[in-house]
């Protein structure tokens, strides 16, 4: 048997939605993104979203809307995917990595210590779909002595008077925190679309709005989109739609938007996300927690309390006391037996753009030690019981032929 580890999920209704956008003659940003961008907006309970083509962008694109620039600092993560820094380091600013806790989440314990005047933002990320501590970073963010020491540079800056939080959740579409979308905790949520992601447009990121509200959402929503398309008053629909062919360019804008062939995708697969996508994916990491929770080797990931619920992007194991080594030899023995397994993720430290820029992973312990015992399995809709049942046989072989044999 061979088990890919995250296809895209495609059927028949989204091929209709993509050809239905191919015959309508419009296939840039147009109809498609707003819908998409309306059926976002519904699904996390907010009023504003703004689709643009990854959430790399969104994150960069958000940095650079709140002034945030060289010399100024942003707390991240160490255990992340590159992107999360990457956006920090287009706009010239310096990314501040904090260690994680046990459930892979930046530790907000760890936070106070690394914020200084330069502090301009937080970027946390809901790793693997599991929300991270939203009501301490509200708390942490807001406090009398942390605000003294924010300093504004921009008028948004003055405006909001504090450290932006900027929530990386290119993982956990549809995840809750007190029963509310992550999406209605920070001041933007990023949203990614890319291929493996929950929702996919093939590329493809949300920016939704949440500041407080003396802020007008529309504004910046408006603000936003014409930053993604050049700064450019007309985008080329509205040119074509008799709105006259002179345009101004007011910013010197990104080209950052989705098209309308990619919000298709996630027209059609947003549509039965809360009924269908992301039920499936909740079965399949309940199947794979009932089998490895009966395992004294296995650390199971975060699951599901009163306070937070996850997306189940990822189901992230843990094979308990186990090196690197054994952990790659383990993935080796599954891919050998047919299953795509992954890791998710090499902390940032480990890389070399990182490491020259003189990062140390010994400052990342417990990032280290969950990325050194962590694989994560195949999780999508579609996934059957015998291919489940397979997988899991695949894990606890290699296992015991690794740690036993
Ligand atoms: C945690 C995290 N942040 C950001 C991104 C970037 O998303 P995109 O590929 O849409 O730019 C990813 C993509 O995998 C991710 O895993």
């Amino acid at each position: 048997m061979t088990i890919p580890f995250s296809p895209p999920y495609i059927d028949e209704d989204i091929k209709r939605e993509v050809l239905s956008t191919l015959e309508s003659g419009w296939i840039t940003s147009g109809p498609k993104v707003l819908e998409l961008e309306r059926l976002v907006a519904a699904q996390v309970g907010l009023t504003h979203v703004a689709c643009c083509n990854s959430a790399t962008s969104g994150l960069m694109l958000l940095l650079h809307w709140f002034g945030v620039t060289r010399g100024d600092e942003v707390i991240i993560p160490a255990y992340t995917y590159a992107a999360t820094a990457l956006a920090v380091m287009h706009v010239g600013a310096t990314p501040v990595m904090v260690d994680s806790g046990a459930d892979f989440n930046i530790d907000v314990s760890k936070i106070r210590h690394k914020i200084t005047s330069k502090t301009k933002a937080i970027i946390p990320v809901d790793i693997a779909g599991w929300p991270v501590d939203y009501a301490e970073l509200n708390e942490l963010i807001n406090e009398v002595e942390v605000k003294q020491l924010f300093s504004a540079r921009t008028e948004v800056q003055k405006a909001l008077g504090r450290i932006l939080l900027l929530s990386d959740a290119a993982h956990s579409l549809g995840a809750l925190y007190q029963d509310k979308s992550v999406a209605r905790w920070a001041d933007f949520t990023v949203f990614s679309f890319h291929a493996v992601k929950n929702v996919t447009t093939a590329e493809g990121g949300a920016m939704c709005i949440n500041l407080p509200t003396s802020f007008d959402h529309q504004f910046v929503y408006r603000t936003l989109k014409l930053w993604s398309l050049n700064g450019q008053t007309k985008d080329a629909l509205a040119k074509t739609n008799g709105a006259g062919w002179k345009y101004d360019i007011v910013f010197p804008g990104f080209k950052m938007n989705m098209p309308d062939i990619c919000a298709a995708i996630g027209v059609a697969q947003i549509r039965k996300y809360a009924t269908y996508l992301l039920p499936e994916r909740k079965t399949i990491f309940d199947a794979y927690l009932r089998y490895f929770g009966t395992k004294s080797w296995a650390q199971l990931p975060p699951a599901d309390t009163q306070l937070k619920k996850t997306s189940a992007h990822l189901f992230a194991l843990r094979i308990k006391n186990c090196t690197e080594t054994q952990r790659d030899e383990i993935i080796n023995l599954v891919t050998e037996a047919g299953v795509s397994v992954n890791v998710h993720f090499q902390p940032l430290p480990l890389l070399t753009v990182f490491k020259n820029a003189g990062y140390s992973i010994n400052d990342y312990p417990i990032a280290r030690s969950s990325y050194a015992s962590e694989i994560s399995l195949p999780i999508y809709p579609g996934l059957t019981n015998h291919q489940i049942a397979f997988i899991c046989d695949a894990i606890e072989g290699a296992y015991r032929q690794v740690i036993n044999g």
